[in-house]
């Protein structure tokens, strides 16, 4: 069968790529899949570029693990999507609990992003420089940068990345903006006003862990409304999972589903990618979090495809 990342490129995409991992890194199996850039196109470090990685301390930074990731993309002749600047998650306590004032914490953050995204300039396609500003309601997420300095941390993190990498796009990224709604209209507004201040802005990521059964019927037609504000959009943590255990009619749900969110994706001129959040079930993040639930990616723990890699292929 096609292997997905020719697949997204004859459809018209940049990539088809996976999430991956430091300590993956030591499964030869695993990476010699990984490695494939006719398989995948692009890739994503999913912790080691995190606030709690590279800047564990203020002013020290540390980018030997992020690093790993990047030459490894770099070998392969891959993409690599950098994740993430600010997050309300995996922050070091000295950010959640030092108390700073405005005009501090802006400068801790111009100062982190500037930093991290430098580092990488040149060797990244696209940042998620901010994670997860929404709650589901489409509110501001009371992080410790809203609450110290409301909407404005988040032109204060795109400046500062477009000024340390010109040439990468920026992303803001949240989960449950898959379908139309009160979060993905607060992305839209959100996106709409950065523009309107001349803020960078180049894209919205739609991360899209999804559930089998339950692909928001309306994910076409709020990819399209994310596209017609003049970003790109990429699908950048997809994984779909079940209530385990995982049962041929399950997996055969899953495939569908696959398929349809590709096809959402490849229907869109301004979805320019796809990313699964890593390809094996072996290390997924979804048991770990949702108590019950997994089986959530195209490969098994055993590195075998399941029906899910032939949705894919199917969808493109
Ligand atoms: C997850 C990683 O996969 C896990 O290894 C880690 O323990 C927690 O974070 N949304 C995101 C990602 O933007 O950074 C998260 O990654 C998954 C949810």
């Amino acid at each position: 069968t096609t292997p997905l990342n020719t697949a997204a490129k004859a459809a018209g995409k940049k990539y088809f790529g996976s999430a991956t991992d430091n300590p993956e890194l030591s499964d030869p199996a695993y990476v010699k899949i990984l490695s494939d850039s006719t398989m995948f196109g692009q890739i994503t470090p999913g912790n080691s570029m995190k606030w709690d990685a590279t800047e564990p301390s203020r002013g020290t930074f540390t980018f030997t693990q992020g690093d790993q990731i990047a030459n490894l993309a770099k070998a392969n002749g891959q993409l690599l999507r950098g994740h993430n600047c600010v997050w309300h998650n995996q922050l070091p306590s000295w950010v959640t609990s030092g108390n700073f004032n405005a005009a501090t914490l802006s400068s801790i953050i111009t100062t982190h992003c500037g930093t991290v995204v430098g580092h990488y300039k040149g060797q990244i396609y696209s940042w998620d420089v901010v994670n997860e500003p929404f709650n589901d309601d489409g509110t501001f997420r009371q992080d410790v940068f809203y609450n110290t300095l409301g909407q404005d941390y988040i032109s204060i993190a795109l400046t500062a990345a477009r000024a340390a990498d010109p040439d990468a796009k920026l992303y803001i990224n949240d989960y449950n903006i898959e379908g139309t709604g009160a979060k993905s209209t607060a992305m839209v507004n959100l996106v709409k006003s950065l523009k309107a201040a001349n803020v960078p802005i180049d894209g919205i990521g739609v991360q899209a862990h999804l559930i089998v059964g339950q692909v928001p019927s309306t994910l076409e037609a709020n990819l399209r409304q994310f596209t017609a504000l003049g970003v790109e959009v990429a699908i950048t943590e997809l994984d779909i999972r079940m209530t385990l255990p995982a049962t041929d009619a399950l997996l055969a749900q899953q495939k569908k589903d696959y398929q349809t969110v590709i096809a959402a994706c490849k229907a869109v001129s301004g979805c320019i990618g796809v990313t699964i959040w890593d390809y094996t079930d072996k290390y997924s993040w979804v048991p770990s979090t949702f108590s019950g639930q997994g089986a959530a990616l195209p490969w098994d723990a055993n590195l075998n495809k399941k029906p899910a890699y032939d949705g894919i292929v199917a969808g493109f």
